[in-house]
């Protein structure tokens, strides 16, 4: 990832787009050029993989849209890649001047990015970068970041266990997500030195298709089949260590066995307040979607815009113009920061048991 200095004149950029239909400037070209501001449509991809998406990203980018008037339409294509496409189809037709995609696998992901640059839509990543898909923007997190601290926090907990030696497991996230790749580089850049030098022993390591809860059980139950002697899990999202730690429960496990997350979930959260998860990492929602809304409504607008960020795109090559958002690690000490912050609610969060928790833990 290269983090320069990258401006680009986005009316030239769309300008290239309005040409290839036409350049007539009207609906759907991208550039309005007579004042008026285009509508933005914005496709996430499912409810199940993480709490985010049904609701914290829907929500905040609502609000982004709203403040500044403009029309958006926010569908979810239910883990679905032929109504993701549909959606986008729909959404092309109705006019749109803004596409913003969190993409369900590259190659769909592309399919419909095309369809839109053809039709002179202007169009952004949200949170995944679509490989080879040449989208004019990027707003996500510095996913890296996201899976060092998730390394770093494992490192940290099993040192607090004080254990010599220990077999660590991975349960990366969706192969099809470029996400995944970036949160393990960031996570495998702490863990294999310490691999290498014989402090950790490496475990068993699998990708999980779709970010899939169900799955991710049936896996980690077999590989602590394979290795009982697992004594720590770096599991990439919250959803995937919360069925680390309901296999680990079954094995009576929990609390012994340190497990990573990632969103900051209520659950996530939860289970690190019972000390059942290691660590979480927070990414404020509310920043990103204000980020990515502030542009969209700039291009719907049909004004310039400059980032000062760029990720490489590692399967064409070329510089994707970004804005990259900093991650913050979660543990039980620092739940408060995630309510305090608005992200979740107290009342939310410190229901039942968890109330004496999040009292404790200064929540
Ligand atoms: C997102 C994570 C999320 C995961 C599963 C990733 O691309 O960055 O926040 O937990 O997908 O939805």
């Amino acid at each position: 990832m290269r983090r320069g200095i990258f401006a680009l004149a986005v009316t030239g950029l769309l300008a290239g787009g309005a040409a290839a239909c036409g350049g007539d400037g009207g609906a759907g070209s991208g550039i309005p050029g007579d004042g008026s501001v285009g509508k933005v449509g914005i496709i996430l991809p499912d409810t199940a993989s993480s709490q985010r998406w049904g609701s914290d990203d829907p929500k905040f980018l609502k609000e982004a849209f709203d403040a500044a008037g403009v029309a958006a339409d926010i569908q979810n294509a239910q883990g679905d890649k032929s109504a993701f496409q549909t959606i986008a189809d729909g959404m092309i037709s109705s006019g749109v001047r803004v596409l913003m995609i969190v993409n369900l696998d590259s190659g769909t992901g592309k399919a419909v990015l095309d369809k839109a640059k053809k039709a002179g839509i202007a169009t952004i990543d949200y949170d995944r970068l679509t490989l080879s898909g040449g989208a004019d923007y990027y707003v996500s997190f510095d996913n890296v970041a996201v899976g060092k601290l998730q390394g770093e926090g494992l490192v940290q907990c099993l040192s607090d266990m004080q254990y010599a030696k220990p077999v660590v497991a991975e349960l990366n996230g969706s192969p099809t997500d470029n996400n995944s790749t970036l949160f393990k580089q960031g996570y495998d850049s702490v863990l294999q030195p310490r691999f290498d030098s014989g402090d950790f022993v490496k475990g068993p390591d699998q990708w999980v298709p779709e970010w899939d809860n169900a799955q991710a059980g049936t896996m980690f139950e077999q590989m602590l089949t394979q290795r009982p002697d697992i004594k720590g899990v770096l599991a990439a999202n919250d959803g995937l260590g919360n069925a680390v730690i309901s296999v680990l429960k079954k094995n009576k496990l929990n609390g012994k066995v340190p497990v990573t997350g990632q969103d900051a979930t209520v659950q996530g959260m939860q289970n690190i307040l019972a000390g059942d998860q290691c660590m979480t990492v927070y990414k404020a929602i509310k920043q990103v979607a204000d980020a990515a809304a502030d542009l969209a409504i700039s291009l719907a607008k049909g004004e310039k815009k400059t980032v000062s960020q760029s990720i490489k795109d590692p399967e064409s090559g070329k510089d994707v113009p970004a804005v990259l958002i900093s991650p913050k690690a979660i543990f039980r000490h620092n739940v408060k920061d995630v309510v305090a912050d608005g992200f979740v609610a107290r009342a939310q969060l410190c229901t039942g048991d968890f109330a004496k928790l999040c009292t404790e833990n200064g929540v």
